[in-house]
């Protein structure tokens, strides 16, 4: 198989993992689905304190993901062994528990502080023929018990909870795997050439430390590091003997090489649906473009560049100079810095030079205390 085959059966994967995050909320985070659920729970059924709790099968534990009106970090044992507790329990059968009278269960104050509680009724988390975790409510706000009519309502609403919870689950997985395939399909290409390695990844990180500065949405700088992350994938189609000639490219070598670009833009758009990867698509194809319009491969003019690839071109020419190449020795930082305010401008997205060189000041040119993305 060859490489761009390869890299054809990956996007395709890409595609249909694509096709299914569709089906889902994409704005879903799993924090506010926990939160939410407990909520509306304590709401309905007049708790005082609740805490919701996730089976973790994998690590063999369960762990305590949010808390009302009490602090997960403040309980004594947020994280419980399979089958360990009233929780524990509740999870391993599937059963709802309602224990009223409950001040001498001893085996409450293990999961939760409620050494003096009245009743606790515990509920699972089912949906889909797994069980994925149980929500435990302490007392009712009025100061009565929870009864067997709380117990009937509160396992109603935990399994139309647990359904909602389950996408969200789904969701994440998926989301952690996609970007897990976007870093494996950057670093089968900076394999490909040992002395860029880790370029794809560092472009990245400058990336989203710009778009961090010009206070893009998290969201968009996430993007962004997406885009910047994959802005040379289209090497993947340039033979080893120009990308890995360790001399100066001949001029038709240099041609063959510009079309990274469009090769780029191209093994992207296979990605259905194209919305999730248009900017990264604009950016393959034009981070190469230049102010002046000096670029390649559309001569493309000052704002005619599409943001995130006026970005990734300031990223993408730091890195390439201050990294060690056989061909070069690799500029100190702040000869490269200087090196981009003389080309502001007229190569360069000024605005964008400027950040960038804000970014280093604030390290005093150390790319060592350089700070890290918290972008994925
Ligand atoms: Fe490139």
């Amino acid at each position: 198989m060859t490489t761009i085959t390869k890299l054809e059966s990956k996007v395709k994967e890409l595609s249909k993992l694509l096709e299914a995050l569709k089906e889902l909320n994409a704005a879903i985070d799993l924090q506010d689905i926990y939160q939410g659920i407990l909520d509306q729970m304590v709401m309905i059924a007049e708790a005082k304190e609740a805490t919701l709790w996730v089976h973790e099968k994998e690590k063999n534990r369960i762990v305590a993901k949010a808390s009302c009106r009490v602090s997960v970090d403040s309980m004594p044992m947020p994280t419980l062994t399979t089958g360990e507790g009233i929780v524990g329990k509740v999870i391993q059968t599937g059963e709802a528990e309602l224990i009223k009278n409950a001040e001498n269960v001893i085996e409450s104050s293990a999961t939760y502080p409620c050494l003096h509680a009245k009743s606790i009724l515990t509920v699972p988390l089912h949906a889909k023929g797994q069980i994925l975790g149980a929500i435990q409510l302490v007392d009712k706000e009025n100061g009565s018990q929870f009864d067997n009519r709380d117990r009937e309502l509160a396992v109603i609403l935990a399994e139309q909870s647990a359904l909602a919870l389950h996408n969200s689950q789904m969701y994440d997985e998926l989301y952690k795997m996609l970007v897990s395939m976007i870093r494996m399909l950057a670093e089968a290409l900076d394999a490909r050439d040992p002395l860029t390695k880790g370029h794809s990844e560092r472009v990245a990180r400058y990336a989203w430390l710009i778009g961090k500065r010009m206070k893009l949405d998290a969201e968009v700088c996430f993007e962004l590091y997406q885009a910047a992350i994959l802005h040379d994938i289209g090497k993947i189609g340039i033979e080893d003997r120009i990308l890995r000639k360790t001399t100066g490219l001949n001029e038709s070598e240099y041609e063959l090489m510009k079309t990274h670009t469009e090769i780029g833009a191209r093994i992207l758009s296979a990605i259905q649906p194209n919305r999730f990867f248009q900017k990264s698509i604009d950016t393959a194809m034009f981070h190469h473009e230049r102010m002046d319009g000096s670029g390649y491969p559309k001569q493309l003019k000052g704002e005619e560049i599409p943001l995130f690839a006026r970005i990734v071109g300031v990223a993408d020419a730091f890195d390439a100079m201050t990294t060690v190449r056989t061909y070069s020795e690799g500029m100190s930082v702040r000869e490269a810095a200087a090196e981009l305010i003389r080309c502001k401008g007229r190569l360069f997205d000024p605005d964008i030079v400027d950040i960038f060189i804000e970014i280093l000041e604030n390290c005093s040119y150390d790319l060592q205390t350089f700070p890290r993305t918290g972008a994925v």
